[in-house]
Parts: structure tokens; sequence; C-alpha cells
């Protein structure tokens, strides 16, 4: 290597190092962010060599979000930057479901999850025949499915959606006239969108309930899964809080519990989070979802103090790390495939909510 190079990469190195610090020096101990930046240093020449792109999902640990991602985001902002994407390679720094999603817009791209075992626990809560059995009970039903989806659900599935458009997608199938709704797989969300829509909502998983349809009552039909992290807040931490920090704006991502959603001042998608805490005057925050959130948070917005529960922690997210990263550049691992006629049904619920948001 010519001297020149050497010093030209040692100063992008410090450059990178600097920025890092400059983040994550009250979050993480400065040893800890020299190991991390030489990985993330690699990740990017790596990157760059092979025309990837990253994409980083808010639930990433600070260091990685802080320093290898081309796009940070919610769901639906990854999705929209995916389905732009010219790279040769997209590199899916969240979980299983968001680099399928991925895949889905880009089948001719090379898309890598860098942990195979990334899963969630609301993909894993309904399967395709779960869906096909409840459109038998609910003929005429659009099926809306969160993004939080296998593939092979969103294939049988007519519109996704994410926390961050879920009303306005339920809104739209309202507005061209359908009166009942099937919306999976996530109960929580779907009711805490029946309840800002002002709609009646069926529990779906339960036998016979199609029987509590009425024609002329707009309703959301529901199915019975939750997610792992989300599901632990109660009604109760938020009034804790409150007493203890009269000052915090709490905020709650819409997969928690309508009674959690209902005591706090402010519910929204993690996009939403994140446009909240920097757009607002207030000093400190609770946030109830995911820890990683309120560190990438704090990361951003050095005046802001963020209070979060880490006991709720989405293991699936935190199984992606700078060292699997690096080693899914270095092995093009592990490759997302799907079967060529899931890849061509998951794609019309999934541009179809492109579509309207
Ligand atoms: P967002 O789309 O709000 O980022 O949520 C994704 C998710 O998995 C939340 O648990
Ligand atoms: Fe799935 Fe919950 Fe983890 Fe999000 S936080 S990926 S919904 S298990």
């Amino acid at each position: 290597m010519t001297k020149t190079r050497v010093t030209r990469e040692t100063q992008a190195f410090e450059a990178l190092l600097e920025s890092m610090r400059a983040k994550l020096h009250r979050l993480i101990p400065d040893v800890e962010i020299q190991a991390k930046a030489e990985l993330a240093f690699e990740i990017n020449r790596l990157k760059r060599e092979r025309n990837a792109i990253i994409l980083g999902h808010n639930y990433m640990e600070p260091a990685l979000y802080c320093s290898v991602p081309d796009s940070v985001g919610d769901s639906l902002q990854l999705s929209r930057v995916s389905a732009q994407s010219e790279a040769d390679i997209i590199v899916f720094c969240g979980v299983k479901f968001m680099a399928e999603t991925a895949k889905i817009l880009n089948p001719d791209r090379m898309v890598l999850l860098p942990n195979l075992e990334a899963g969630c626990s609301l993909a894993e809560g309904i399967t395709a025949d779960d869906v096909r059995a409840l459109k038998e009970r609910f003929p005429g039903a659009p099926v809306v499915s969160y993004v939080n989806t296998h593939a092979e659900t969103k294939a049988v599935s007519d519109y996704c959606c994410t926390s961050g458009n879920a009303a306005a997608v339920v809104r739209f199938l309202l507005d061209r006239g359908h009166r009942h709704i099937l919306f999976v797989p996530d109960e929580f969300l779907a009711r805490n969108t029946a309840q800002e829509l002002g709609l009646a909502f069926i529990e779906g998983w339960i036998p016979g309930s199609e029987q509590e349809l009425r024609a002329d009552t707009p309703a959301v039909i529901g199915w019975g899964a939750h997610c792992e992290v989300h599901e632990l807040f109660e009604p109760e931490h938020v009034d804790a809080v409150k007493q203890q920090f009269p000052e915090a704006v709490t905020i709650a991502h819409p997969e928690c519990k309508p009674e959690v959603i209902a005591k706090v001042d402010i519910s929204g998608s993690t996009k939403k989070m994140v446009d909240v805490v920097k757009a607002s005057d207030a000093k400190q925050f609770m946030l109830f979802t995911e820890c990683s959130m309120g560190d990438n948070l704090a990361a951003e917005n050095p005046d802001k103090e963020m209070i979060r529960m880490c006991s709720h922690q989405c293991p699936h997210m935190a199984l992606i790390t700078l060292e699997d990263t690096l080693e899914a550049l270095r092995k093009l691992q592990y490759q997302v495939e799907l079967p060529e006629a899931i890849l061509r049904d998951a794609r019309v619920p999934i541009d179809n909510m492109l579509a309207i948001s």
C-alpha cells in the first residue's frame, strides 16, 4: 500500500471514530467505541467495494446505528428506500420480515440478512393458512397484513401496512366502500387503529365471531398475535413513570396494549418517535418501546434525556451486530431467497401500500 493511501485511510478512520465519539461518548466507553469503529470502518470499505447499501432499523444498537447504515428509519421508510435502491447488494440490519420485504421489492438484487435467526413474534403469530381460513369466514373483507409478517402471509393479503400508515390504509379501504376489514396479525395495533378511526373491533381468531358483524357497522376484524416486547408494557408502568418523572413526555409504540396507549401523551411508529423528540422543546421523554430506540434518540439529541425500561429488549433485533454485518459483506451471507410465486404475489400488497402512503 502506498504511503498516501495509508495516510488517506488513517484520516478516514479518524473521521469515522470522531463522528461516532461525538454521538456515543455519553453512552459507551471510549475503548468500546474504538473497537466498534474498527469494525464499522471495515464494513464501510467493503460496502463501497461491493456496491452495497446498508439499511438500519431504528432498533439497531447505537454503535451500529451511528456508523454503517446509508439509511436508518422505521419499516415504512426502509421499504421506500429499498424500493428505490440501485445498489447491487442490500444489507438489511433489521429482522427477517424487513429483509424479505426488501427482496420482494428487489427480486433481482442480492439482499443479505446478517443473522438468519432474527425473527419476530408477530410474523410467527400467523400463517398463510390462517389468512385463507379467515377469508372463508369473512368473505369479501380485504386483508391488510402488518408488514411484520412472513412473505407467505403477505402473498395471500391485499394490502400491507406499517405502524406508520395503518390508519391511512384502513381509511383508504373505508373510503372505497369496504365496511369490514381483516387486519392481521397484531391484535393491539388493530385495536388501536380501530379506536383511532372510531370503528368496532371483532376478535376474528375466535370461532363464531363472524356472527357479530353488522352490515351497517364498519369494523376491523383482528387476529390474536402480539409483539413479545411491547405486550410487556402495562398501564401501571405509565402511571408510575408519570409520578416519578412528571415532566417527561410519554411516547408508546402502537404495538402496545390500548390501555397503555390511552395513558401516554403520544403514540406512533419509531419514525414518529424520532420526529417528536427532535421537534419537541421538552427535555425528558419516556419511551415505551424497544430499549435501543432510547439510546439512538439520546445519541442524536444530546440535550434531551431518554428514560426507558431496558428489561424490554427485542431479542431478534439484538442479534444483528457489527460483527455479523461484516461477515455478511465478507461472505455474502445470508442471502434472502423466496420462491418466484411468493415474490410475485407478496409484491401486490406491498405495492398497494406504497401507492397509498
Ligand atoms: P416501526 O415500523 O415503527 O419501526 O416498527 C417496527 C417494529 O418491529 C416495532 O416493533
Ligand atoms: Fe417483532 Fe416486537 Fe421485535 Fe418488533 S420488537 S421485531 S414487533 S418482536
